[in-house]
């Protein structure tokens, strides 16, 4: 984990003078196994939270000032800022997040009776696409919710952290990266309808395959702006459908559907995403159904042929990730490789035979070396339990 729990709480008394902590949490990162951009067009997921994440000391404070130090951060820097004055700002830095968390709950009237001190640690990698800036949020939640006593559920913590990062911070994502990180499961992946949140767990405990995060270290520019025109033409699609036939989201085709009907939407682009949108929703559904089979190869393919569109169609992989992609596929027991995530850099998600791992790491890090120049890092993953309390 990096730091204990004795660690922390040190920490927490190093950076704010004082000893009484009122909790100590942990709220993870995630990786999505397909069903990748879909969440904005309600459409299905099926992510699974990880081991890795950010922790979090708090205590309330009787005044409303409000007190962040993050340990990953050069200096151990101590924001101050106060609870009456909860807008986005650049110098407020990381602490936009926690910050636009306190100001939803304000917005839908869980009044925050007092400032606080809160210390954070995360050992999600900088930049990798794996949620740090979701689970950073449901963590807040959560520890404010705890604190203060206020009644809300995991699934609304999620959309708490999911509304702040579109209406504080700008980002207009979908409801995937705070529902994985609030709900998720030992041994299981989140089967997610984003249309009506209905959600199953569904075991991944692959007998003799394990699930390979690789990090392509390369986060290209632009990525929230790519990402927030990308939901832009899966909008400007579904109003074209939706001229000629009844639907209410992407989600709602099918590829029989989808290909009656594409030639409404007048913009090619937009009806390449909307492609994307529409079948790769099918692709988590069968994906998800193999899996009950037991079917890994099937599941694979599927991953495979989400890599593909994400490329072709969505246009949001790169040549790094479209470079470990490809590496993986020529491994043998390699059941199946994608990006996950947002894109534009970040990581591929792998499902590798057992007897394949070590192959697969030193053979796909060599060769994206030499291609790349870069080092990649590989992280061989189990799905886990979702936010909680730790201690206190
Ligand atoms: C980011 C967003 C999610 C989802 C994925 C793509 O992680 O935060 O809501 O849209 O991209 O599947």
């Amino acid at each position: 984990m990096g730091h204990t729990v004795e660690e922390l709480k040190q920490e927490f008394v190093n950076a704010f003078d004082r000893t009484d902590i009122d909790g100590i949490y942990f709220a993870p990162g995630r990786v999505n196994l397909i069903g990748e951009h879909t969440d904005y067009n309600g459409g299905h997921v099926f992510p699974c939270a990880l081991t890795i994440g950010t922790y979090g000391v708090i205590a309330k404070r009787d005044d409303r000032i409000l007190r962040f130090c993050s340990l990953n951060m050069k200096g151990k820097k101590i924001y101050e800022s106060s609870l009456d004055d909860l807008v986005p700002s650049e110098e407020a830095n990381w602490t936009n997040y926690p910050k636009g968390v306190m100001w939803t709950f304000e917005k839908q009237g869980y009044t925050i009776p007092s400032g606080m001190d809160i210390l954070i640690y995360g050992n999600i990698p900088a930049g990798s696409g794996l949620s740090s800036s979701a689970s950073l949020e449901v963590l807040t939640g959560l520890m404010i919710r705890d604190t203060f006593g206020f009644e809300i559920s995991m699934q609304e913590l999620a959309l708490i952290g999911q509304y702040s990062e579109n209406h504080f911070n700008g980002m207009n994502c979908g409801i995937m990266d705070q529902f994985a990180s609030a709900m998720g499961q030992k041994d299981c992946a989140i089967f997610l309808d984003t249309n009506t949140l209905s959600y199953e767990y569904a075991p991944v405990k692959l007998s003799n395959a394990k699930i390979v995060i690789t990090n392509s270290k390369v986060k290209h520019s632009l990525v929230e702006s790519s990402y927030n025109k990308r939901r832009e033409e899966c909008e400007t699609a579904l109003k074209d459908l939706q001229a000629v036939t009844d639907l209410k989201t992407l989600g709602d085709l099918d590829e029989g559907r989808f290909e009656q009907f594409k030639e409404a939407i007048k913009d090619p682009v937009c009806r390449k995403r909307a492609k994307h949108a529409v079948y790769e929703n099918q692709r988590a559904i069968k994906a998800v159904s193999a899996l009950k089979e037991n079917d890994i190869k099937k599941f694979g393919e599927l991953m495979n042929q989400s890599h593909v569109s994400l490329r072709d169609d969505y246009e949001t992989s790169c040549a790094e990730t479209d470079i470990l992609a490809e590496l993986a596929w020529a491994i043998p027991g390699v059941l199946g490789s994608r990006i996950t995530g947002g894109g534009f850099g970040g990581c591929t998600v792998s499902i590798v035979e057992n007897d394949s791992v070590d192959r697969f790491i030193q053979e796909v890090g060599k060769n994206y070396k030499e291609k790349t120049g870069v080092e990649a890092e590989f992280y061989v993953v189990e799905c886990a339990q979702g936010a909680h309390k730790i201690e206190c």
